[in-house]
């Protein structure tokens, strides 16, 4: 097999590792299977137009990589035994199993290798991270002490600048009304386990975000799925939910959800308010997307309409400024704030306090808000780019949500298909979205796929739609009907 390379002298992706991902990309999916001989560098440059140093920093990186071995006069070659073929076998295997899914999923794409439409993440060149480490330079009279235990609530000059963040989510409280957590996710799982114990039930929107039900799964409480349309949970279907299960809460993603886009309408937020009074059902509201948004000034949270308190709300900054620094919040009605503090001091103590001071250097500066005014347009334009080659090659009877914020479409494939290898096809082809089964509470045999837009450029989105499509109209051509015989 040979070597096929791309350059894309448009791309904010510099060319050295256009040619790193490309190379380790057709490595892993067998197209450049061990042993093959990379082309001269020389030889290469002049091919691709561009200057030798490019191609010998590529190849020095594949190889401090591990991913080829250079031998003095011989030349450059594909390595043996890569790590990244045992993750493709293992994650093939239980792909279907939701406990490992997100697990197997990280180490994957941290390969590089994959065109990667599985995460809702931000996307790593975007991170604001000269600014993050300015923050932490600021710091370094104040480091000795910030590298103690922190206090029980989080960095109290974080919670200073989350007051001001909140006011802007239409929330008003008070830096002791706030407790820092590490992302979201904490801020769940101190939330279930405050709330609810082994073989309760708690009500989620279906489809509902993958993350969330491995929190309810590992501490054995059972999420219920709740149908939701294009305005939100289904309210009829929410009463009826909650008078049959006696759910302990109701958790919701009512901006940007995860994975549907769905932004709840005003008419439904109301309606839910109501009814969770009603039944004295506590909210959970998760709005780590409500300020990517592409359409519209950034919508309020829910708890912006809550005039009983009963919304518990939480968020982080994992989606708008990084993952990794593992920063979320939580703000409730104090009581129970209490009981969520007492269990985090009890399992973690006071959190990260140099981490959270440099943040609240990032919101002081006014970074935050730059960062947003510079990243949304490049969102904004990676989904339209989605969408439109969803338009252009997806087979007749596909239909997906036009999320007005957020970083995933839902795409809903024809009902006449056999898509039951697909999704190990399109891992073949170098692409991964995440499948069907990761976002329901049960079985459903419809065939839906989650295909995030944040971390590819345009080109590189419009190819692997392409691709899918193409895989997607081949299963299609396969469809036979079962026949049943009396
Ligand atoms: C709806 C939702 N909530 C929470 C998270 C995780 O947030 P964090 O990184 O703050 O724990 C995600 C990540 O995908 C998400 O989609």
């Amino acid at each position: 097999m040979s070597l096929s390379l791309q350059i894309d002298r448009e791309s904010r992706c510099p060319i050295y590792q256009q040619i790193v991902n490309q190379i380790k990309r057709q490595i892993s999916i067998g197209d450049l299977p061990a042993g093959t001989r990379l082309p001269a560098v020389r030889h290469l440059a002049f091919m691709l137009g561009v200057t030798r140093l490019t191609v010998h920093n590529a190849y020095a990186e594949l190889q401090a990589d591990g991913w080829v071995e250079a031998t003095v006069g011989r030349g450059t070659f594909v390595k043996a035994g890569l790590e990244v073929e045992a993750l493709l076998a293992q994650h093939l295997e239980h792909h279907r199993h939701r406990l490992h899914y997100c697990s197997d999923m990280h180490r994957l794409l941290n390969t590089g290798t994959l065109l990667a439409l599985a995460y809702a993440v931000p996307d790593i060149s975007l991170v604001p991270s000269t600014q993050i480490l300015e923050a932490f330079n600021q710091i370094k009279s104040d480091a000795a002490a910030l590298l103690h235990y922190g206090g029980q609530d989080g960095d109290h000059e974080l919670r200073i600048e989350l007051t001001e963040h909140l006011k802007e989510r239409g929330i008003n409280t008070l830096p002791d009304n706030i407790l820092i957590t590490s992302g979201a996710t904490q801020g769940l799982a101190l939330i279930t386990q405050t709330l609810a114990q082994r073989g309760d039930k708690v009500l989620v929107e279906v489809p509902t975000y993958l993350g969330q039900m491995k929190v309810f799964n590992v501490m054995g409480v059972e999420p219920v799925g709740v149908p939701m349309d294009e305005e939100g949970v289904i309210i009829e279907k929410l009463i009826d939910a909650i008078e049959k299960h006696k759910p302990k809460f109701i958790s919701l993603i009512p901006n940007y959800h995860n994975p549907t886009g769905v932004l709840m309408s005003e008419e439904r937020r109301l309606a839910v308010l109501d009814i969770a009074n009603h039944y004295r059902i506590p909210i959970v509201e998760d709005d780590v997307y409500g300020l990517l948004t592409y359409e519209e000034k950034a919508p309020l949270a829910l708890k912006a309409l809550d005039k009983t308190d009963n919304v518990i709300y939480i968020s982080s900054v994992s989606k708008t400024v990084a993952p990794g620094l593992r920063i979320g919040y939580i703000t409730a009605n104090a009581q129970l704030l209490d009981k969520f503090t007492q269990l985090r001091w009890a399992t973690e103590l006071g959190g990260t306090p140099l981490m959270h001071r440099a943040l609240a250097i990032f919101f002081r500066e006014g970074h935050f808000k730059h960062h947003m005014k510079r990243i949304l347009p490049i969102y904004k334009e990676r989904r339209d780019a989605m969408l439109s080659a969803l338009r252009r090659y997806m087979p007749t009877h596909s239909t997906w949500t036009s999320p007005r914020g957020g970083l995933c479409i839902w795409v809903k494939l024809p009902p006449k298909g056999q898509y039951n290898d697909l999704y190990p096809a399109a891992l073949m082809r170098g692409i991964v979205y995440t499948p069907n089964e990761a976002f329901f509470t049960e079985y459903s045999d419809e065939y839906y796929m989650r295909l995030c837009f944040g971390s590819q450029d345009p080109s590189t989105l419009e190819t692997a739609i392409h691709v899918l499509a193409e895989l997607i109209y081949e299963r299609i051509e396969l469809y036979q009907p079962t026949r049943i015989t009396v």
